[in-house]
């Protein structure tokens, strides 16, 4: 597929409407420096997820997924002075990483890294009534995602949003003998999204500076 007009229209809206300033640049220069890939997600999807949260006057995130913490200070500058965002990451490097990069985007006082399997974080912060948020945001390893959907709609309340990224990898959701353990983990993620009546969603693909793919977009009813 020839990529370079989706790349190219990419950069003419981030030029427009885009708001990646210099500690969000800092932030990708940072993970480069550490040797972080680069698997966040682009500028305008970052921006898209701002608007997201925004939209629902979000005051509590959950993200599964931090990285080097740059989704996160997308996410976390939609909320007001008293909001909260818990983010969850496996590696203790790449969550010292984003943790500087909080604290350069002086979102420090809001934002809170939990350090671990997401699985195990999750099953916490259920324990300690940390629900429900307003909006949840997937984006951690693609195996597990209907579990890590699972314990979104535990911490959920009516009216929650929950966004699932790469659900659609190149296309590759539609084959079904694809032996990729990530393309099956998203396509048990859609099947059980499809099949679950608490939620309604669908799936905008995604295209830009990153590889052709997809985000989940839920609502709880
Ligand atoms: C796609 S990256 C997140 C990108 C980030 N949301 C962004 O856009 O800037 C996925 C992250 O999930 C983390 N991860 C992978 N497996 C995990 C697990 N079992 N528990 C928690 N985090 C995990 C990875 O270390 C990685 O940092």
């Amino acid at each position: 597929m020839d990529t370079s007009l989706f790349e190219s229209v990419d950069q003419y809206i981030g030029n427009l409407l885009g708001d990646e300033d210099a500690v969000l640049k800092g932030t990708l220069k940072s993970m480069k420096d550490a040797g972080i890939p680069g698997i966040n997600v682009s500028a305008n999807q970052g921006k898209f997820l701002q608007l997201l949260a925004k939209l629902c006057n979000a005051k509590k995130i959950l993200e599964i997924g931090t990285l080097g913490g740059y989704s996160t200070i997308w996410l976390a500058r939609a909320l007001p002075a008293d909001g909260q965002l818990i983010t969850l990451e496996l590696e203790q490097a790449y969550a010292d990483v984003a943790r500087q990069n909080i604290i350069k985007a002086g979102l420090d006082p809001v934002v809170d890294i939990k350090v671990g399997r997401a699985m195990d974080s999750l099953a916490a912060l259920d324990a300690e009534d940390s629900g429900p948020f307003d909006m949840i945001f997937i984006d951690a390893d693609k195996p597990p995602y209907t579990e890590y959907f699972e314990w979104a709609l535990k911490l959920s309340r009516p009216g929650t949003l929950i966004v699932a990224d790469n659900v659609i990898r190149e296309g590759k959701v539609l084959d079904d003998n694809c032996d990729d353990e990530r393309v099956s983990g998203v396509q048990r993620f859609n099947k059980a999204l499809a099949d679950n009546k608490q939620v309604t969603a669908t799936i905008i693909q995604t295209v830009g500076t990153k590889e052709h793919d997809g985000m989940a977009i839920v609502v709880v009813k």
